[in-house]
C-alpha cells in the first residue's frame, strides 16, 4: 500500500502528517517506509534530529529520500520489502510531485480551514484527477484522494463555515481533521513524534490515531473491493 501526502501549497502539514502516520503503521507492527519526495528534506532532517539526540530508533520504521521522480519506478521492489510505503510530497505540481501520485494508491492533500486555502482548492488535486486513469491502468486498482483537513481552530465561527463550503464542493475530504496544536511543532522540533511526548489519552494523540484509523479503513475497504471484484 502506497499512500501519500501531497499539496500545492506550502506549510499545510504533510511531512508532519507522513511522519506521524508512518510512526503509527510501524509501531501497529508493519513494516513501514517513509520516502520524503521533497528536496527540502524536512521528513529527512526529522530523522537526522532523532539521531542526533540520541533517541531511539522506530522499529519497523525506514526513513529514505527519493527524490529525482523514480519511486514509480521502484515500486515492485519496494512493495516486496515493504507493508506500507509513506511518502512526503513536494509543495508544487511538478515532475516529483507526478511521481509521487502515479506511485499511489491513496493520495492525502492537508487543506487548512482559511478561506484562501479552501476557495481556490488545491491545484494538485486537478493533477491528481489528471493522473488517476493512467495510474489506473497501471496499478490495476483505484486511486483515493482526500482532503485532510489539518490546523483546524475548532472555535472559530468562519472555520466551521469554511470546513461546510469545502464539504459542500467536493466528496473528498475525510472526516478526521486535525487541530492545531504545539504540541505537534514541540515534538517534531526534537526528532520525536507526539506518541512519544503527549499522553495516550491527549486530545492530540486521539486525533493523529483517529487518522490512522480511517486510512485504515479506506485501505480495508478497498481490500474487500478487489476481493469481491
Ligand atoms: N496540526 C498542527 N498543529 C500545529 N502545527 C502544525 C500542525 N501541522 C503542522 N504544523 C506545523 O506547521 C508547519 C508546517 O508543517 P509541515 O512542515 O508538516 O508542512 P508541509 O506541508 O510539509 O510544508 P512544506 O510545504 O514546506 O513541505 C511546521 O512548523 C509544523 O510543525
Ligand atoms: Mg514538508
Amino acid at each position: 500500500m502506497f499512500l501519500s501526502f501531497i499539496s500545492q501549497k506550502g506549510g499545510t502539514g504533510k511531512s508532519t502528517l507522513a511522519l506521524h502516520i508512518a510512526a503509527i503503521a510501524a509501531t501497529q507492527g508493519h513494516n513501514t517506509l517513509l520516502i520524503d519526495a521533497d528536496p527540502q528534506a524536512s521528513a529527512m532532517a526529522w530523522y537526522a534530529c532523532r539521531v542526533k539526540n540520541g533517541h531511539p530508533a522506530i522499529p519497523n520504521l525506514t526513513v529514505t529520500a527519493i527524490n529525482n521522480g523514480t519511486i514509480t519506478g521502484q515500486m515492485a521492489e519496494l512493495s516486496k520489502a515493504y507493508d506500507f510505503v509513506v511518502i512526503d510530497g513536494p509543495p508544487r505540481g511538478d515532475l516529483i510531485a507526478r511521481d509521487v501520485i502515479l506511485a499511489s494508491n491513496i493520495v492525502l492533500v492537508p487543506t487548512q480551514l482559511s478561506g484562501f486555502d479552501v476557495w481556490a482548492g488545491d491545484s494538485i488535486t486537478k493533477t491528481i484527477e489528471e493522473l488517476r486513469p493512467i495510474q489506473e491502468l497501471a496499478a490495476k486498482q483505484p486511486l483515493d484522494w482526500f482532503y485532510v483537513v489539518n490546523k483546524k481552530d475548532p472555535r472559530t465561527l468562519a472555520g466551521k463555515t469554511i470546513l461546510k463550503a469545502l464539504e459542500n464542493s467536493t466528496d473528498h475530504v475525510l472526516e478526521t481533521h486535525i487541530c492545531a496544536r504545539a504540541s505537534f511543532v514541540e515534538s517534531t522540533s526534537q526528532g520525536l513524534t507526539i506518541l512519544e511526548t503527549e499522553p495516550a489519552r491527549s486530545r492530540a494523540r486521539r486525533e493523529i490515531e483517529a487518522l490512522a484509523e480511517q486510512i485504515t479503513l479506506l485501505i480495508t475497504r478497498r481490500q474487500q473491493e478487489r476481493a469481491a471484484a
